[in-house]
């Protein structure tokens, strides 16, 4: 490092786009028109779907919310809506492949869902949770425990994107040792939810914690964060790595 880097800090780097058909797979998103706040309609759906197979995804396991207060999706309704989206690529001619699962919350009524119902899951059975941003989720250690007995990889969404987990490494570790799967935002990595959160998620690529990157997709100002994020030196490092459960999938 030069004196001035020493002085102000590691240069930033910006590199070209990284090409994404290297990765494939994109998995997070809420390309499901009208059943979350992603996609409000198919057009919207169609519009996004463009944009991210514009820089390479030629496939998207799509992950609508299932939330008991605020969405509350069922295999039903994910499902249908995914036969639609469907349709229309077919109508457009566009390649690519489109397969759904869900993004659950981990509220009491998930947990008793474990025990009745099929969740959605995707690849080798990977299913994809997230937790308040806000308050340290109870029972979290008993819900995985639950989730692996029932034959299933539980992977938590946005790892990078919980304050109260902060700079408590050994709360990560600890996860990591029970066998979560973590899932990191790329657009975390332009800096999209903040300076913090950007710092968090480089912190977990260095230490090859992440299992899986994906674009947690809603609308077209998360495009334009994209679009930043894909050329950030973290995302070439990350995407470069051979662990990533993207290319599996
Ligand atoms: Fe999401």
């Amino acid at each position: 490092m030069g004196l001035f880097d020493s002085i102000f800090g590691k240069k930033k780097k910006i590199l070209d786009p990284f090409d994404m058909s290297i990765l494939k797979t994109d998995v997070h998103s809420h390309l499901i028109p009208g059943i979350d706040d992603g996609a409000q309609t198919l057009d919207d759906s169609i519009q996004l779907i463009r944009e991210l197979n514009a820089m390479g995804y030629s496939k998207f396991i799509t992950t609508p919310h299932i939330m008991s207060d605020f969405y509350k999706n069922t295999p039903e309704t994910i499902l249908g809506g995914l036969e639609k989206v469907r349709e229309r690529i077919e109508e457009e001619g566009l390649k690519v492949e489109i397969e759904a699962a869900a993004e659950y919350y981990m509220d009491f009524e998930f947990e008793a869902k474990i025990k009745e119902e099929k969740l959605l899951t995707f690849g080798d059975n990977y299913l994809l949770f997230e937790v308040s941003y806000f308050n340290k989720p109870e029972g979290f250690e008993r819900i995985v425990f639950d989730l692996q007995t029932a034959g299933y990889k539980p992977m938590l969404a946005h790892v990078e994107r919980y304050p109260f987990w902060y700079g408590d490494w050994e709360k990560y570790e600890r996860f990591k040792e029970l066998g979560v799967y973590f899932q990191l935002n790329i657009m975390s990595l332009g800096g999209h939810y903040g300076g913090q959160t950007k710092k968090v998620a480089e912190e977990l690529i260095d230490k090859g914690m992440i299992d899986l990157i994906g674009s947690d997709l809603h609308n077209m100002n998360h495009i334009e964060s994209m679009k930043k994020a894909i050329c950030e030196e973290y995302l070439h490092k990350i995407a470069s790595s051979e662990n990533l459960l993207n290319y599996k999938l």
